[in-house]
């Protein structure tokens, strides 16, 4: 069954996402191109960021746009938020302009499912990163792209390598990773940023990326979320660039042909090697044309549920 709305990844069906997967494959031609079609005709989304964003603000701006609907952007500083309206009445007063679709950013974790627990029923309400909880679009277009590029997920090994316990892509991966049974999920980092227990999510810790990239078939690289950071948990900069940070000679370890990603902004030197962003083993630009399909997806299939 399809959810009433996209605020995690953790219990999705395998269905539901190969339905997603699928659904955004049609919307490219042959030669790579992202079609427009009138599947959001007459319908408003409202893009609520109250957290920076480039990529996913965009995508989820320009995908609407593909599908023909109408959309209103709205930032934190720009919100009467900062006169002392709360965020639910803000999306109270945006319902009643007849906005059908929230896309909400947010700091606080839980922001998204609490906006959803009180919208009427005809609304639909997506997730697009709340604290470090979840961020379930851009697990969805990762998987899209290791779909794209590799073999079935069940003879795959894939390591996603940093700052894990700030990470709300990494869980959202990890989850949808674990339904569409991948066949090893590694993480690797140090302990400071590996989350207490991470291995009752059925993945094998590394704290050497030496070992934990070996052979693997995609490297998921995170940002370092300094915004997120409590002093004493990181190794300096430059320390930690030197013990984790994506060289080629850690690359060298994985197989051969291995993908790197990474679902931005990336930190160039920090996480990895600059070059290693425009190597030719990196989709870490195609991630962010998929995130238009899959984020088209995700918003005509809630729709079409609701009708
Ligand atoms: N990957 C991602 O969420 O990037 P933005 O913060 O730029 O949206």
């Amino acid at each position: 069954m399809f959810p009433n709305h996209l605020l995690t990844t953790e219990g999705l069906s395998h269905n539901a996402i190969l339905t997603i997967l699928d659904k955004a494959a049609s919307f490219f031609t042959p030669e790579g191109q992202l079609q427009q079609n009138t599947t959001l005709q007459g319908i408003t989304v409202a893009n609520l960021f109250f957290e920076p964003s480039t990529r996913t603000r965009s995508t989820f701006e320009l995908a609407a746009k593909k599908l023909s609907a109408h959309v209103l952007n709205l930032s934190l500083s720009h919100s009467s938020i900062t006169k002392g309206e709360t965020l639910l009445d803000t999306v109270k007063n945006l319902q009643a302009m007849q906005c059908q679709l929230f896309v909400l950013r947010h700091m606080a974790s839980g922001a998204a499912h609490f906006i959803a627990s009180h919208v009427s029923p005809q609304i639909g309400v997506i997730n697009a990163g709340d604290g470090c909880h979840a961020h379930p679009t851009q697990a969805l277009l990762d998987l899209f792209t290791i779909r794209k590029y590799c073999s079935d997920f069940q003879s795959l090994r894939i390591a996603i390598v940093g700052d894990i316990y700030h990470s709300r892509v990494a869980r959202s991966q990890i989850h949808a990773l674990q339904t569409l049974r991948t066949g090893e999920i590694r993480v690797i980092g140090p302990k400071t940023l590996l989350p207490p227990h991470i291995n009752t999510l059925g993945v094998n810790v590394f704290y050497d990326p030496e070992q934990g990239l070996k052979d693997v078939d995609v490297i998921m690289m995170l940002r370092i979320q300094h915004e997120r950071m409590q002093a004493g948990r990181l190794p300096l900069g430059e320390a930690y660039y030197r013990t984790y940070g994506l060289t080629a000679e850690r690359l060298a370890l994985a197989a051969p042909n291995a993908i790197i990603m990474h679902p931005g902004p990336v930190n160039r030197g920090v996480e990895m090697q600059s070059e290693l962003i425009e190597h030719p083993q990196s989709v870490i630009l195609d991630q962010v044309t998929n995130g238009i399909a899959v984020r088209m997806a995700v918003m005509s299939l809630l729709m079409e549920h609701k009708k």
